[in-house]
């Protein structure tokens, strides 16, 4: 029963859309867990690329079943669009599941998510205004909407009564905004049940049955390590757990079945949105790092703030998840820099430190301590072994090793799925 957990060990963007197509040939499911379409996962097949917001890397493996587990938040009209985009492009998208149980984007959460932003100005979160906040905070306060209730009018009606009740108050109230009329949401949602019903499922029986019967699944996180909810940099963070318990609440799957547990690693660093970032880089290095690396969001567009290779959050990256391996991408984006540092330690109000520290305040102090690695100048986008990478560029990739508490098992060289140095498989 091989279940394998791929996920970002830093802020999120690390190439688990890459990573997952590799594998995806390999697995019989792939199962986005938690988040919704605030992720952008890039996938480059030789010409073509796609951007995944909300459905699994996999649903591009033909031998694939895709599945938007029950931790996921699913804006219907975004899926609905992803999928004819697919469609256009030939790709069959007909075994998609969705969870019965998986929460509703409504278009009020996404209001919602867009003036509480503005409302906190300048201490805001910077988020990607998708309405993912406001979604899981319904569900925690049990006035979410659920698949399954799109198929039960009255049912529906009830729920989006009750969540609009506050809120309309609030809304009207707090933000001078319009109150938003409940008809005009159901009529909304219910316009789109027949055309999700063909997928939707009990994908807690199937994923569990698919284990019974040895078969592989492949969890894909979205966002990453430093996003997540309760083991991020709160309040900086999104409102899902992408570590790796998530996949077991975010799927319904035990902790007993997971296998392996990968964590995508970016030969440096980088942050969309606001919050503290210790090896950011406001230099001419920052701003060739993100020019040479396509440094960019997938979703919204922004520049992603880019930095050093941090050893401290990829050890504790290793701890909260439990990882058995890293898959370490763009080691190309590193070639032709003499020296690249690499961040060992903070030092906290003039204290050493080895460990992320658990305070907040403690993080926004940290400073960054650098040991300088020798760099490589060679092109190393061809390299198909580990003995192809210059003796520089493989001494990087051990010295990251073994501070990062976890063997390095891939390598990325370039966006293309064959652009990959394959350590030890996966499966
Ligand atoms: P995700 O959100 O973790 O799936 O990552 P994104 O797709 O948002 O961002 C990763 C970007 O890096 C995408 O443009 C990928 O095509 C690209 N990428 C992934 N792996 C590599 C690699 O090893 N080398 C290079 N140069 N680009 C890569
Ligand atoms: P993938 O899956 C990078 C960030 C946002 C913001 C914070 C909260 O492509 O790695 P949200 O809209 O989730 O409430 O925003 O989280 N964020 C991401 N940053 N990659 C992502 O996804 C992200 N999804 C959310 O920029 O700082
Ligand atoms: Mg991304």
């Amino acid at each position: 029963m091989p279940a394998l957990v791929l996920l970002g060990a830093q802020w999120g963007d690390e190439g688990k859309g890459k990573a997952t197509d590799l594998l995806g040939g390999s697995v019989d499911y792939v199962v986005r867990y938690q988040g919704g379409n605030n992720a952008g996962h890039t996938v480059v097949v030789g010409d073509q690329k796609y951007a995944l917001h909300l459905l699994p890397s996999g649903i591009l493996s033909p031998g694939c079943t895709p599945v938007i587990g029950n931790g996921v938040v699913v804006d219907p009209s975004v899926l609905l669009s992803e999928l004819s985009g697919l469609n256009e492009r030939g790709v069959d998208t007909s075994k998609l599941l969705i969870s019965g149980n998986a929460h509703i984007i409504t278009p009020y959460n996404v209001t919602v998510d867009k003036v509480t932003e503005r409302f906190l100005g300048k201490r805001k979160i910077g988020t990607t205004g998708r309405g993912i906040g406001p979604t899981y905070a319904d569900k925690i306060n049990r006035v979410g909407i659920r698949v399954q209730d799109l198929y039960d009018e009255s049912i529906l009606t009830q729920k989006v009564e009750a969540a609009l009740d506050v809120k309309n108050q609030v809304l009207t109230k707090l933000y001078n905004r319009r109150a938003i009329a409940v008809e005009q949401v159901v009529e909304e949602l219910l316009g789109y049940a027949d055309k999700l019903e063909p997928y939707v499922a009990d994908t807690v029986l199937v994923l569990n049955k698919a284990l019974e019967e040895d078969k592989v699944v492949l969890f894909e996180g979205g966002q990453g390590t430093l996003l997540d909810i309760d083991h991020g940099t709160y309040p900086f963070v999104t409102s899902s757990n992408p570590t790796a318990g998530g996949a077991c609440t975010g799927a319904g799957v035990g902790p007993t079945k997971i296998s392996r547990v990968i964590g995508i690693l970016k030969a440096y660093t980088t942050r969309v949105g606001a919050g503290p970032f210790p090896t950011e880089l406001f230099d001419a290095d920052g701003e060739a790092l993100r020019r040479i690396g396509g440094e960019r969001g997938v979703t919204t567009g922004r520049d992603r703030r880019c930095g050093w290779f941090d050893a401290v959050i990829a050890r504790y990256a290793t701890r909260v998840n439990g990882l058995t391996d890293f898959f370490l991408t763009k080691l190309d984006v590193l070639t032709g820099w003499e020296q690249i540092p690499v961040c060992v330690a903070y030092e906290i109000d003039g204290q050493r430190v080895e460990e992320l520290p658990y305070s907040q305040s403690d993080f926004h102090h940290a400073k960054p301590v650098y040991e300088n690695l020798p760099g490589w100048s060679e092109d190393i986008s061809k390299a198909k072994t580990f003995a192809d990478l210059p003796k520089n560029a493989q001494d990087y990739v051990k010295a990251l090793e073994e501070m990062s508490g976890a063997p390095i098992s891939a390598i990325g060289v370039g966006p293309g799925r064959d652009e990959t140095i394959q350590i030890n498989s996966f499966i």
